[in-house]
């Protein structure tokens, strides 16, 4: 175990309110106007209970993955996620050399630094580059081709970002995050973002008759899409709200990832990420057909808490919060859960970005 003092997820929370400041720090657990869909994405996690099995032989357990050719630890990747540098001075290298340290997937976002050539070249493990598109046709092809040369594993495009949102807590302070700043100059100095809404299903169409690279689309919220991606050739279709930071007023990740199973069936593989905070949280989504989960604010917490050491101390922590979950619920392997081991509960807690750690106080300065 990397030699760093954190024996709970709760406590890398912690130090990362205390070393993020206001503006950072709600530019990473904020979400969209009421953060309703964010909540949700809790409500739909806690509603759902584990159904342990018992008396077989667990003393065996294997919590790893595969996916897209490569095993992993843990069925995790670390999600895309802008600006991470404003966390901690590596940015998305960090974040890479991590996972490849721990040895799970990453998925680099096009609007951190440094480069992706540089965050390719920063760590060997398998991992994803994720574009916004900034550009026409010609420019997003030469972005897939330099992601292909520069070695990463596999193509994705954040397809629910036709527009940014409101996020309420950085309008209000007039903050720019530096993503979207970043996003508005990376082509078009003059702030120009329609070719992101201007994307549509004919430049998928485009990017995959003409590159031959595993290619996911994240951001899949309906069945209708999940089949309209699989027709397109798509490999991974990857059901995310954005951690509720697109469309408010949206469903939760469960009731997403549920209808997107259903109708694509093994026609696809399927990740999906928004609100997984836990091992529990994670084997949920495995039950019900996920292949890999990805985490989004858990990344950016160990980030801001002590860089590579302590994401690579979070993911430790969380394999082994998976691995007591499936040994607590009578599997030694995660292709043994199904929908059998799921039944519908009641939260117990008031959904929040903080309800998956009950003894976090953010605001406690005594920590
Ligand atoms: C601070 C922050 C920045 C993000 N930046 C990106 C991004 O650049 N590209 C992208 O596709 N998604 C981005 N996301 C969304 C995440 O990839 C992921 O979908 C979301 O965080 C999952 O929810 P979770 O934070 O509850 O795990 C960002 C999320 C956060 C919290």
């Amino acid at each position: 175990m990397a030699d760093v003092p954190f024996r709970t997820i709760h406590q890398i929370v912690k130090a990362a309110r205390l070393r993020l400041n206001q503006t950072h720090w709600d530019y990473l657990v904020g979400a969209t106007e009421t953060e309703t869909t964010l909540k949700r994405n809790r409500m739909s996690i806690d509603s759902l209970a584990l159904k342990p099995r018992v008396l077989r032989d667990v003393s065996n357990v294997d919590t790893s993955g595969s996916f897209l050719g490569h095993n992993l630890k843990i069925p995790v990747c670390l999600a895309p996620i802008g600006s991470l540098q404003v966390f901690e001075e590596g940015g998305g290298a960090t974040a890479a050399k991590a996972a490849a340290e721990f040895g799970c997937m990453v998925m680099s976002s096009s609007v951190c630094m440094p480069s992706l050539e540089e965050i390719a070249a920063s760590a060997d493990g398998p991992k994803i580059f994720q574009l916004y598109v900034r550009g026409d046709a010609d420019w997003t092809d030469e972005m897939v081709q330099r992601a292909i040369d520069a070695g990463f594993t596999a193509f994705c495009l954040t397809v629910d970002t036709a527009t940014v949102s409101r996020r309420e807590r950085d309008i209000a302070k007039g903050v720019v995050p530096t993503s979207t700043a970043f996003m508005q100059n990376q082509r078009d100095p003059s702030g120009n973002l329609n070719y992101q809404a201007m994307l549509n299903w004919s430049d998928v169409k485009r990017i995959r008759e003409k590159f031959d690279i595993p290619l996911i689309l994240k951001g899949i919220n309906t069945k209708e899409d999940a089949a309209m991606a699989v027709d397109h050739g798509i490999d991974v279709v990857y059901v995310s709200n954005h951690g509720g930071r697109q469309l408010d007023q949206g469903r939760g990740t469960m009731e997403l990832l549920r209808e997107c199973v259903a109708e694509v069936g093994d026609k696809a593989k399927i990740a999906v990420d928004g609100g997984f905070y836990r091992g529990t949280d994670i084997l949920k989504a495995i039950a019900l057909g996920a292949d890999i989960v990805g985490i989004g604010r858990l990344e950016a917490w160990a980030m801001a808490a002590g860089g590579q050491p302590v994401v690579v101390r979070m993911l430790e922590i969380l394999r082994n919060e998976i691995l007591l979950g499936m040994a607590l619920s009578g599997v030694t392997s995660l292709e043994e859960l199904d929908e059998s081991f799921i039944a519908e509960s009641q939260p117990v807690v008031p959904p929040s970005v903080f309800s998956a750690f009950p003894l976090v106080d953010v605001d406690d300065e005594g920590y």
